[in-house]
């Protein structure tokens, strides 16, 4: 079977982490061409620091750049209170060695995009800024993507307001870009993402493998589950696995197609993905297929089972 190619663009974070280890787990079904950092749950020179660290306790030499380190218009927002203070707090990393290809995403985005043998699937954890930039400053490349699987938004709540999810109300105008510019979009947001949720016993016993990376793992979903616990949360939601997950198993999955509009305004509502879900609304046509549900179980057991698959490749080597 053909391979997709892919491209992913996050702000690790322990969820980008953990996203990254399903996509890592599935290279026989994903060609991964490279990966990017942006500005988000911790600053770029982090979550850069990050990616990297994560790449060299992996031993991976996959292509990596860092792109925007503030979003379009406002001051960049974090999540340090979710992902520490390092934004990946809970594991003692080696040092990084991983050296990285490029400091200019937005040109490495353009450049695996064109240079591509077929089209491209991007897959977005993070605020939006690299994409709304790639868009703009090189929209020849909106024809070669396949698609985008993005985790972000949400219909009826938000988790960093009431109206608005984190990627998004970080960068709404970067969001807009997005959503506007005609190419498929899978968007995961909160319907589906918080459910999507690891307890307390998963992790537990990931913290007790004798897998190295199901011990990382479980040590950084642990140190994830402060902030989520002092919120009165029992289970801790794996936001970004979702838009992995969703590309390698799209059954796994429930989801409407609706047309999805950014709120770019300065009020109460920033960053809210509104979505025309009524019948009798249906002025403009979709743009984008909303997940709104899952098979819990059946997602962990294939994430638990990808980490299993890491496990056996880093110790073999
Ligand atoms: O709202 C959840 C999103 O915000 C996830 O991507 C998480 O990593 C943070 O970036
Ligand atoms: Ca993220």
């Amino acid at each position: 079977m053909k391979k997709r190619n892919v491209l992913i663009d996050c702000d690790p974070g322990v969820d980008d982490v953990m996203a990254l280890l399903l996509a890592l787990a599935n290279r026989d079904r994903l060609n991964i061409l490279g990966v990017t950092t942006v500005s988000g749950n911790q600053t770029l020179a982090k979550v850069t620091k990050n990616l990297r660290k994560l790449w060299t306790f992996l031993k991976l030499e996959i292509p990596a750049a860092c792109g925007a380190a503030k979003p379009l218009i406002k001051d960049p927002l974090h999540g340090g209170e979710i992902h520490g203070v390092s934004g990946m707090d809970g594991w003692e990393f080696p040092a990084p060695v991983f050296q990285l290809e490029s400091d200019n995403g937005i040109v490495f985005l353009k450049e695996k995009i064109m240079e591509a043998e077929g089209r491209v699937t991007l897959i977005p954890t993070g605020p939006l800024t690299n994409i709304g930039l790639l868009f703009s400053v090189f929209p020849e490349t909106k024809e070669r993507i396949e698609m985008i699987s993005l985790m972000g938004g949400s219909i009826f709540s938000g988790n960093r307001t009431p109206f608005a999810e984190f990627n998004i109300y970080a960068d709404p105008e970067a969001a807009k870009i997005v959503f506007d510019s005609g190419v498929p979009i899978t968007m995961s947001g909160l319907e589906v993402t918080n459910k999507a949720a690891i307890n307390d016993e998963e992790i537990k016993e990931l913290m007790s493998s004798e897998g190295s990376v199901s011990r990382m793992a479980g040590s950084l979903l642990q140190s994830y589950t402060n902030f989520h616990r002092r919120k009165g949360l029992t289970t801790y939601p794996l936001h970004d696995v979702v838009s992995v997950m969703y590309l390698l198993n799209p059954e796994m999955f429930k989801g409407e197609d609706y047309r999805v509009e950014i709120d770019t305004s300065i009020g109460i509502y920033r960053g809210r993905t509104a979505a025309d879900t009524g019948e009798l609304m249906r002025h403009e046509p979709p743009n984008a297929h909303v997940l709104m549900d899952v098979d819990r179980d059946e997602f962990m057991g294939v994430f638990f089972e990808a980490l299993k698959r890491l496990d056996e490749s880093v110790n073999s080597e």
